[in-house]
């Protein structure tokens, strides 16, 4: 590539660098704990990996399982600190069954049963169950593992594994990996021609567009209001429609399609370059369709108009979406399965990834993250329900999605929980989503909002996430981020601060005098420190003012798609 610019020309290669110099962090790669390896959570193994010590938290044990009493698959008691979260996993086989849910439970003394994580296991190999507990007391649990189908005796439990963290200890392990997952290292080399070329020279960047992108939901409001419109744009480049491209809005009466406000929202979106992912093509409850779809008794019919509905829909926005939740909870119900077939899901896909093959299609659940009781929505029933849909013939090559909607309830959340869930969905392989994320005002709401984003942020699976939230005349009355005269609330100055800190503010790369200084043919080469830069799309300014001004600009994006952690820039200032 070459430039003219002032008189001036440069080139610029990129040099993915073939050492990787990966961050050599304190991230333990152990698969017992929080390493993120995704792919251990799919594995089944023939024995269960023997303990090595992890780094990373305190407080570790290896517990042993208590077979007195006859009570099988009680782990001994162990004392929790108030504040802290602890990290467990163990390595569960059935003995005679194929396979089944084991869960994990830890009780109190007075009772109280809080559920830590979920695993489906598997006859003949060990499956690793991961979560944990966020402690808001301090005192002895019991930890059991148990299963609503199976009897205790069923269920062989080995290798139980606890670790302590402390909230800063926790924070440390999330910006570890946000700096692996999220980051790159980029380093310039710049080629003078000549000393005074090379004084007063400057590298700027700037990022364009982020990679992870933490987005908004909007409603209809946002059209007939000018001051949430501004409020919108000048925040946010994601977003989806709350109920403007449901079935019910746009078509009310059979045969009647309107999509005038999922159209004017669209267009709203594109001119102020806001991404938009579709929300939704159908909805599995009953209750949620158009009142004329509720009264189809003719399985023929009901075919019929939603073949119907899922081309309408998607042609009419075809290459103007980042995704569609195609099936809106289709776990906890199954209208269109019970109507239609055990398959209508996973038929669906197959109809839609044809009409659209290029963006991922989603399932999009509640209370996959939120509840770490939740028996329907649980990640492990999701992911079961993900793999019968691509399992259906044809589907193998679909590009899925998983929604988890992040309607979270008022408390402190389990974190460790949650991360052992976003680590089963993500299993899939498929991008995880936090859909619809909110929370209703309480005494802690801010700072659990904050530990619930950054949880999500760090976790390699999550692609994106929107809030479901907005101005006060939105009318998003559960979350508020700023109040009638759109100042911001709490929650509102989070965001804002969350958005700050996931794109990269503009900065100057100092030419160093390095090590590695170099002449070649006369000219004068010099290095940047190594620098670490969040994913994303940037403009990279050259200019020196005493060069004839010199400026000139190029793009650079930075990601590791290639798997690489250090891209080499390589600038050559020519005259
Ligand atoms: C958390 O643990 C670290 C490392 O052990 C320690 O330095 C720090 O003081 C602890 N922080 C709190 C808030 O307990
Ligand atoms: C379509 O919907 C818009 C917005 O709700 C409404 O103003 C318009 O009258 C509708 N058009 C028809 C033909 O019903
Ligand atoms: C399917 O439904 C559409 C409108 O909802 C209707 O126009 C069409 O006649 C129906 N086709 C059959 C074969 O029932
Ligand atoms: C559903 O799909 C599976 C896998 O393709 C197939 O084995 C099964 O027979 C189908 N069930 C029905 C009711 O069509
Ligand atoms: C550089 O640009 C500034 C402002 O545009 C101008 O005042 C100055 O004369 C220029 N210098 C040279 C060497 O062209
Ligand atoms: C340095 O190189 C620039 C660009 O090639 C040229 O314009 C300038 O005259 C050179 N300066 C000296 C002192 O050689």
């Amino acid at each position: 590539m070459n430039r003219v610019n002032n008189g001036f020309s440069h080139s610029v290669f990129y040099i993915i660098s073939l050492l990787l110099p990966l961050i050599s962090s304190g991230l333990c790669m152990d698969p017992f704990s929080y390493d993120q390896t995704l792919k251990s959570e799919s594995e089944c193994l023939m024995e269960p990996p023997q303990a090595t010590v992890t780094t990373g938290g305190g407080g570790f044990r290896e517990l042993k399982i208590n077979d007195n009493g006859g009570i099988r698959n009680v782990v001994e008691r162990t004392d929790l600190e108030e504040g802290n979260i602890y990290s467990i996993s163990a390595w569960i086989k059935l003995r005679n069954e194929n396979q089944g849910k084991v869960g994990m439970i830890l009780r109190r003394d007075n009772g109280r049963k809080v559920y830590g994580g979920e695993v489906m296991a598997k006859k003949g190999c060990w499956s690793m169950l991961k979560g944990g507990i966020n402690a808001d007391f301090s005192g002895p649990i019991d930890i059991f593992f148990k299963s609503d189908d199976l009897a205790a005796a069923e269920i062989s439990v080995q290798n139980v594994r606890l670790q302590r963290f402390n909230k800063t200890q926790w924070r440390l392990q999330q910006d570890q990996v946000i700096e692996k997952i999220r980051k790159n290292k980029v380093r310039f080399q710049v080629s003078f021609p000549n000393e005074s070329s090379l004084k007063g020279s400057v590298i700027s960047i700037e990022q364009n567009k982020p990679s992870f992108l933490l987005g908004c939901a909007m409603n209809y409001r946002i059209l007939e209001n000018d001051r949430y419109k501004e409020w919108f744009v000048s925040r946010f480049r994601l977003t989806s429609f709350t109920n403007e491209m449901k079935w019910y809005s746009t078509e009310l009466v059979r045969g009647q399609e309107n999509y005038s406000l999922a159209d004017r929202m669209m267009t709203l979106a594109e001119e102020n370059k806001i991404l938009v992912k579709g929300h939704t093509v159908l909805w599995d409850d009953k209750t949620w369709q158009p009142s004329w779809v509720k009264k189809i008794t003719d399985p023929k019919d009901l075919k019929n108009v939603t073949l119907n509905r899922i081309n309408s829909v998607m042609k009419r926005y075809k290459g103007r979406l980042i995704g569609w939740d195609l099936m809106n909870e289709n776990v906890h119900f199954s209208y269109f399965e019970d109507m239609l077939g055990t398959n209508a899901s996973a038929i669906f896909f197959s109809l839609a990834s044809k009409l659209d093959p290029d963006i991922p299609l989603f399932m999009n659940e509640f209370n996959t993250l939120e509840y770490a009781n939740e028996r329907i929505g649980s990640p492990v029933n999701v992911k079961k329900k993900m793999e019968e849909i691509v399992s259906y013939s044809g589907n193998k090559k679909i590009k899925g999605g998983i929604g988890a909607q992040g309607h979270f309830p008022p408390q402190q959340p389990n974190l460790a929980y949650m991360r052992s869930a976003l680590d089963t969905l993500g299993s899939l392989g498929y991008p995880v989503w936090l859909t619809e994320f909110d929370m209703a005002k309480c005494p802690g709401q801010v700072k659990y909002m904050e530990d619930i984003l950054r949880e999500a942020y760090s976790h390699p699976a999550v692609k994106g996430i929107i809030i479901y939230g907005g101005p006060e005349v939105s009318g998003f009355n559960k979350l508020t981020l700023a109040d009638k005269d759109f100042k911001n609330t709490g929650a509102g100055d989070l965001i804002d601060k969350l958005l700050k800190e996931w794109k990269q503010g503009p900065a100057e790369i100092p030419i160093q005098n390095h090590e590695h200084n170099d002449e070649e043919e006369g000219r004068i080469i010099r290095f940047s420190p190594e620098i670490s830069l969040l994913h994303g799309h940037y403009t990279v300014t050259v200019t020196n003012p005493s060069m004839k001004n010199l400026s000139t600009s190029f793009s650079l994006e930075v990601t590791n798609e290639m798997g690489h952690h250090l891209q080499e820039v390589q600038l050559v200032i020519n005259a």
